[in-house]
């Protein structure tokens, strides 16, 4: 591979040993993919730091590379966490004191690092990504919004390799990063089924990943929101391998190619069986509601609070949790305190997938596809699925 002599410098040691370390790693993983060279990066994004996914060998790594002089080069940022964040959790996540410790131990090495304390799976509303700007982003949804909703470029990286990328300023010039790697390979139509809020845009993603794994989709749906877009975009990376797909009215790189693409069109029957086959409980056996994956932007917050008091809707008979920023807990700090009266919890930094729900609910209800992906497969929890409006109606006092 070919190295800038700023990059063959970091090789040899010159900036310190973390960076060294990092240097060999993202040079390494290039080499193996056939990249010929390195491209500067404006922002890295590090995924899989919840404790219960790196564990003891994950954190060792962290304190090496702190240990060892560990900077990022770069705008940095982070993942939420497999704990509530900030705020008092409620019962089914609180965690044991020694889990606490080491999960707030990462994210202090990581800060000591020089990220920034995101503790979010949005970074893209920390700092926008630009169109044609390179990145390299760990997180699944992250990476398929930034390419589809930005035009920025990033494939997806693995947690350590996100951490290498910040710490030398780089990754390898390789897949999405490339024009030619950018190009729609199908179009994908949805007929006559419009999308209103993000569980049916949820469906549409996760219907995406299933059946057009491993392409770049056209698409081709009546989507009015730009979070349907990011609910769309997590259900596809988490159901399938899609990093990227241009959306009409979206996508700053959505084009019709002259010469055609193969097609597919689906209609509201397809979403309707698709619901079916994913729905394993009904509402009333669902425990409680979680929305917020990816998070939830604070003003959401704001919303649900609005609803409740526009509907003068009294406590809610079953728990719903709302997962947000960790950055931004300050801001709802006073509202979270009011919804805990009506039964609704704010959970700051916290990515539910990755806590330890295992063995404490059964079945949960929510309205991300991303979720109702994982719930079964990680921990053995049933989902019914249902918007946070329905949710609320059907269960306030
Ligand atoms: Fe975010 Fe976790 Fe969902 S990282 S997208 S809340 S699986």
């Amino acid at each position: 591979m070919y190295l800038s002599k700023e990059e063959e410098r970091i090789l040899n040691g010159e900036e310190g040993e973390a960076r060294r370390l990092a240097m060999k790693l993202v040079v390494r993983v290039g080499e193996a993919l056939g990249a010929e060279r390195l491209v500067k990066i404006s922002h890295a994004h590090a995924s899989g730091i919840s404790y219960d996914n790196i564990g003891d060998a994950g954190l060792e790594f962290l304190e090496t590379m702190a240990r060892n002089g560990g900077k990022a080069k770069v705008f940095a940022t982070f993942n939420p966490v497999g704990m509530c964040m900030e705020l008092e959790p409620p019962l089914k996540l609180r965690e044991e004191p020694d889990f606490v410790r080491k999960q707030l131990r990462i994210v202090k090495l990581l800060e000591l690092m020089g990220f920034i304390r995101s503790i979010t799976c949005i970074p893209y509303r920390i700092r926008s990504p630009r169109l044609g700007e390179h990145l390299a982003w760990g997180e699944s949804s992250a990476v398929a919004v930034a390419n589809t909703l930005y035009g920025a470029r990033t494939n997806r990286e693995g947690g350590p390799l996100a951490l290498a990328a910040a710490l030398v300023g780089r990754t390898y010039y390789w897949g999405l990063h490339l024009d030619e790697n950018r190009h729609p390979t199908i179009k994908l139509v949805v007929r006559n089924a419009k999308v209103s809020d993000e569980l049916r845009a949820g469906l549409i993603g996760y219907y995406m990943g299933l059946e057009l794994s491993d392409h770049i989709p056209l698409v081709e749906a009546k989507l009015a929101k730009e979070r349907h877009v990011i609910s769309m975009c997590a259900a596809a990376a988490a159901s399938g391998n899609i990093a990227m797909c241009l959306v009409k009215d979206f996508s700053p790189e959505y084009r019709e190619p002259v010469n055609g693409l193969e097609r597919v069109e689906i209609d509201e029957k397809e979403l309707v069986t698709l619901r079916e086959s994913i729905e394993t409980a009904s509402l009333d056996e669902a425990e409680l509601f979680f929305t917020g994956c990816p998070h939830h932007d604070a003003s959401f917050v704001t919303k649900v609070a609005d609803y409740i008091v526009s509907k003068n809707i009294g406590r809610l008979k079953k728990e719903m949790w709302i997962a947000i920023p960790g950055y931004q807990a300050s801001k709802v700090r006073d509202i979270a305190r009011k919804l805990r009266e009506k039964n609704i919890y704010i959970l700051p930094g916290t990515c539910i997938v990755v806590s330890r729900l295992r063995g404490r609910a059964k079945a949960i209800a929510t309205d991300s596809l991303k979720t109702a992906f994982y719930m079964p497969r990680r921990h053995g929890i049933r989902v019914a699925l249902s918007t946070a409006w329905q949710y609320i109606d059907k269960f306030s006092e």
